[in-house]
């Protein structure tokens, strides 16, 4: 039996990402759309007058539509939460990497069923607010046993996995760092390998040094992952160069860039992702997304939901952040949560509105995609399609 097409009409004003729609601007803006899905594609992308017939039509009503948001850097499996460091630091205490080790006691001490049911509900959390796309990491094990189970516990619910072993140095190491980094890059790799895609190490004083990063991410790259960095977070150093040498998918963080930074993002094709729930948590300077753009790199804004720097799992809070504080117009930040994090997972088939894509598809409860900046900590999102299921 042929799947059943749906056609979503009266869209008022869609955000495509395709530039090369005719007057469409660089976001491939069409106004009084619809889109037709078939199975968990889209099948057609036209004006609502053009629409071919289908089985079912949902009525958008005059909404926007935009892609479901691709968020391309989360930490969702751990246990416990850390209320009172936060607290501590709105009364003036700084944001150290140390922290971490709060949430690798409490995850170590979980159960399988604790860490599955505290990842569903932030995974159930970002769809509501129109995350279509999820990458999640390991990190808060830092065993091999532990690491291995995270990883295999987040695979059970996205593809976009990535291997963390390298978040900090496991307490059992601490007078030793490197017999921690033979760990990860050894033993833990092995374990780990199989169930993700991706291979990210913390790359910061109080976490890992330039060469212990290199050796983690070229022992992850001859297992076969593919890399991502956290950057240039805390303060200057050399993640940002280290991820565009290695070629990584993306930088992430990239708070604190020279200009020898900005000049390697923007020619090589690491995507530069920022991450502005972390600065709000933390209360650290913005990242300049203006900056970045204006120097032609590819920006993606996501999350970083964790329990520690970003308890954010809201794309859309993230996007009127990046619009008030980060220099970015409305459009660049609808752009940079959608395409720039599909590109910031090499991946083509999210992140955009058209034929032959995954039917990920968010309406707002607005006329337009601006008001997600416009209309900063109000609930807009009111439809969510995924893989061409209605979620929402
Ligand atoms: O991306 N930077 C390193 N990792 C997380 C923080 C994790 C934590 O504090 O628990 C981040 O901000
Ligand atoms: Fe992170």
């Amino acid at each position: 039996m042929a799947p059943i097409t749906t056609a979503i009409i009266n869209i008022g004003s869609l955000v495509t990402n395709d530039p090369s729609l005719p007057g469409a601007g660089p976001l491939g803006v069409i106004q009084d759309a619809a889109v037709v899905i078939d199975g968990d594609r889209i099948a057609w992308v036209g004006p609502t007058s053009k629409a071919p017939a289908t089985d079912n039509a949902v009525d958008a009503e005059g909404r926007a539509g935009l892609p479901g948001f691709v968020d391309s850097h989360s930490h969702l499996v751990f246990a416990g939460d850390r209320t009172e460091e936060f607290n501590a630091r709105m009364s003036g205490r700084s944001y150290s990497a140390g922290g971490i080790r709060t949430t690798v006691a409490a995850t170590r001490a979980a159960t399988d069923a604790e860490l599955e049911a505290n990842l569903r509900r932030h995974l159930g959390e970002a769809l509501r607010q129109g995350t279509t796309t999820l990458e999640t990491k390991s990190g808060y094990g830092l065993s091999v046993h532990d690491e291995a189970r995270a990883l295999r516990i987040a695979a059970a619910h996205t593809d976009e996995v990535t291997y963390l072993g390298a978040h900090v140095v496991a307490p059992e190491f601490a007078d030793d760092p490197d017999g921690y980094v033979a760990l990860v890059t050894g033993e833990m790799l092995d374990a780990c390998a199989p169930h993700a895609r991706w291979v990210d190490v913390f790359c910061e004083r109080g976490a890992f040094d330039g060469d212990q990063a290199r050796t983690v991410l070229e022992a992850g790259i001859a297992k076969g992952l593919h890399a991502r960095v956290h950057a240039n977070q805390l303060g200057h150093g050399p993640g940002v160069r280290l991820a565009v040498e290695l070629g990584a998918a993306s930088a992430d963080h990239c708070t604190h860039l020279t200009d020898a930074d900005v000049d390697a993002l923007a020619s090589g094709d690491t995507v530069a992702t920022l991450l502005p729930g972390a600065e709000f948590s933390t209360r650290a300077p913005w990242p300049d997304a203006r900056r970045l753009l204006d120097a032609g790199a590819t920006v993606a804004l996501s999350t970083d939901c964790n329990p520690g720097s970003s308890f954010t799992s809201s794309v859309p809070f993230c996007i009127a952040l990046a619009v008030r504080d980060m220099g970015m117009t409305p459009d660049e930040a609808v752009r940079a949560a959608t395409a720039g994090g599909a590109a910031a997972l090499r991946r083509t088939d999210v992140g955009r509105v058209a034929p032959g894509a995954r039917a990920d598809l968010v309406l707002l409860d607005a006329p337009s995609h601006i008001h997600l900046a416009y209309r900063p900590g109000v609930p807009l999102v009111s439809a969510v399609w995924r893989r061409g299921v209605r979620e929402v």
